[in-house]
């Protein structure tokens, strides 16, 4: 992230026009960054994510002995270790980005050396027992302080295990596959809510064998990965940010291109729709197995209707949730989000923030320990909002800043870059004044 702190004053927008291509899946391009640092061979990335949370695993991809080069057009190449990954000399530091943190524990555990990790001071309150635990039944000697970083990790060999998920959370399904590749025997990780499968597609991507099942997936350890060239997807969950702000206002169209449509992440898609706008998708192509296509968003004409988030749906909508939310107020009926517990371990207790942002906008809004009731029909009023130093809090809210009246101050701003730096740029371009 930038040292440096701002503030955005986010003006009233009339509407939201225009076509975008965004930067690369911020999922996806950690995955690559990570995969092609253990695999024989150069992989080349196109459009890979321009956000600090993946240069942080770039980073560390570098220290542990893979070289990365990093090109202007946001293409990164990657010679990897042929699966040997050398000892780090001083601590990996992964910045904000608990992904990096906990697929590295993963990718790591199983490696004949000692490491740690580290993070700023939001990544240092997140839970990492969570990867511990199972790294640890697979016969990981890991230590943390009193449950988060510095993650200590004192490479041992490792053993399969059959692990179900006690929460779901793609991070830590990808850090067990991650470590099942190189351990003895079969890994297989069962979930109750199927989380993104960006790991297991780019296992395959890589040459590795994986086992899908309707709620589990396997693999089998010592297998070699060699490096691939592919394109990064649009980042649908940066999409989310323009996808809400352009259902708000009656006369919208806006077209993204390239955009990541795996449907493990496009359920926001399903919820705009059934808020009433209208989502057109075409052009679906398959790249590296992921799915990308060209999407368009309309307003419906009387404004958008109301819905439930709770069960599955929260869990594969996490990172769109503070959006969704931020936008609730300006429904006819409101936005009810349950079992959304998970949201007070992300980079900020995003549910305590949202709804003090909302109150600070003029908003009413009740708060639950696992979500939060948004009633509609409401009118919000421009204010100063505290990012909490979250990126998607940051965006969130000036998204909510559109169609307020008078203007918004987004304190935190710099946050937008950890996953998506160009966020302010576009914004200004998409929304008419
Ligand atoms: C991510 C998984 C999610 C998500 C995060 C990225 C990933 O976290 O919130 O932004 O790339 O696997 P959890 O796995 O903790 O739910």
């Amino acid at each position: 992230m930038q040292d440096t702190i701002t503030e955005r004053v986010i003006a009233p927008a009339r509407n939201i026009l225009g076509s975008l291509r965004l930067p690369g899946d911020k999922s996806i391009s950690h995955r690559y960054a990570l995969l092609g640092a253990l695999a024989e061979g150069k992989s080349k990335f196109t459009n890979f994510s321009t956000g600090a949370d993946c240069a942080s695993s770039l980073a560390c991809a570098e220290q542990l002995g893979a070289r990365v080069t990093r090109h202007p057009d946001s293409s990164v190449e990657i010679t990897g270790t042929g699966g040997v990954l050398q000892s780090a000399g001083s601590p990996l530091d992964c910045g904000n980005s608990g992904s990096t943190m906990r697929m590295l524990s993963g990718l790591l555990a199983p490696q004949d050396c000692t490491f740690t990790l580290i993070g700023d001071a939001s990544l240092s309150r997140r839970p990492m027992e969570r990867v511990r635990k199972p790294l640890s039944q697979m016969g990981a000697h890991i230590d943390l302080t009193d449950g988060h970083a510095p993650v200590v990790i004192h490479g041992k060999k490792l053993a399969g295990i059959d692990y179900t998920t006690p929460v779901p959370s793609a991070q830590v399904k990808t850090a067990l596959l991650f470590a099942g590749l190189q351990a003895t025997g079969t890994t297989t990780v069962r979930e109750a809510v199927r989380t993104r499968d960006h790991g297991e597609l780019a296992l395959r991507a890589f040459g590795a064998k994986v086992e899908r099942n309707l709620d589990s997936v396997s693999i089998e350890g010592g297998q070699g990965l060699t490096a691939i060239e592919a394109a990064v997807p649009g980042d649908i969950s940066s999409a989310a940010f323009f996808l809400c702000a352009a259902a708000l206002f009656p006369g919208s169209n806006l077209v993204f291109e390239g955009l990541g449509l795996n449907p493990t992440r496009a359920t926001l898609l399903d919820v705009l729709t059934a808020l009433g706008a209208h989502i057109g998708v075409l052009n679906l192509e398959d790249k590296a197995s992921e799915l990308i296509g060209t999407v368009q968003v309309n307003a419906p004409a009387n404004g958008l209707t109301g819905t439930t988030i709770s069960g599955g749906l929260a869990a594969q909508l996490i990172d769109e949730l503070p959006v969704i939310a931020a936008i609730a107020p300006y429904t006819q009926h409101g936005i009810r989000i349950r079992d959304a517990k998970e949201l007070r371990v992300k980079e900020s207790d995003r549910i305590a923030l949202v709804a003090k942002n909302l109150r600070a906008m003029g908003a009413e809004v009740e708060e639950f320990e696992d979500g939060l009731d948004v009633p509609g029909g409401q009118h919000l009023h421009g204010t100063e909002i505290d990012s909490g130093g979250d990126h998607r809090i940051a965006m969130a809210f000036s998204v909510a800043a559109l169609r307020a009246t008078g203007e918004t101050v987004i304190h935190g701003a710099e946050a937008a870059a950890i996953s998506f730096p160009e966020f302010f740029d576009l914004l200004d371009k998409v929304a008419e004044r």
